[in-house]
């Protein structure tokens, strides 16, 4: 496999898109991409009939329903998610420890039933669309923002899980109290000539990747380009360069 290649799996493009139908028309157009992340706006509105579409068409999975419950449920949802045979799952580790140890195991147990692998779970540090002030003057959080993300990493990882979802600008320190094992998957990613849309805390896909994250979850900047095939030809010779 070429280094092209490589790089480009480990992209995760965000099939952010309303329906059925509009999930197809992307998924054809940019038939370079091979992992694709169905998230709560499509899981909505297809249910699990979007997960065979993808898998007929042999693409790897992440199932960002980002579970937050009580223990029991998110286990139950973690069981039944598990049995899709997805690559990677996801839960805020807000939920707290009884939560993500349940979840794990739940996670393991579905996918054994259904005779599949189990996805990789990983949970939610904060969400990358909340800046420091948001996480201090309204979430009233009395830590620092990257002291507040590695709290949250450290109990995922003390809970058994596999990874974490970070901004960019954490994974650095993340990668280095965390290990090499631990997944870190990166969302609020955006090319230099990309629109930062909502995202306040993004490094460009190159920065992200030297920063050590395994996987980059890019959306908008695809997605919504007027010609996504180019955007996706753009970041991967970008990252190309620098894997
Ligand atoms: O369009 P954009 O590149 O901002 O898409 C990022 C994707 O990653 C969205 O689907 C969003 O739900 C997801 N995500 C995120 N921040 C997290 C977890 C997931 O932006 N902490």
């Amino acid at each position: 496999m070429g280094n092209r290649e490589q790089v480009e799996q480990r992209v995760i493009v965000a099939l952010d898109v309303p329906d059925e139908q509009a999930a197809i028309a992307l998924i054809d157009r940019l038939p370079q991409v091979t992992f694709w992340k169905v998230g709560l706006e499509l899981f909505t509105s297809t249910g699990p009939k979007i997960l065979e579409v993808l898998k007929s068409r042999q693409k790897r999975i992440f199932l960002d329903l980002k579970f937050d419950d009580i223990p029991n449920t998110v286990a139950g949802a973690c069981r039944s998610a598990a049995r899709y045979g997805v690559d990677l799952l996801t839960i805020h580790a807000t939920a707290g420890r009884d939560a993500l140890t349940a979840a794990t195991e739940a996670a393991q147990e579905g996918a054994a039933k259904a005779g599949v692998e189990p996805p990789k779970l990983i949970a939610i540090t904060l969400l990358t669309s909340i800046s420091a002030r948001q996480l201090a003057f309204d979430l009233k959080i009395p830590l620092e923002l990257p002291e507040y993300t590695l709290e949250m990493a450290l109990l995922a990882q003390e809970s058994g899980l596999d990874g974490v979802v970070c901004s960019p600008q954490e994974v650095a320190q993340l990668r280095q109290t965390c290990g090499n094992d631990f997944l870190l998957v990166c969302p609020g990613v955006r090319p230099t000539w990309a629109d930062k849309g909502d995202q306040k805390r993004s490094l460009t896909p190159a920065q992200a990747i030297i920063a050590g994250a395994d996987y980059l979850v890019i959306g908008r900047p695809i997605t919504a380009a007027t010609e996504p095939e180019l955007a996706w030809k753009r970041i991967s010779e970008e990252l190309t360069t620098v894997a």
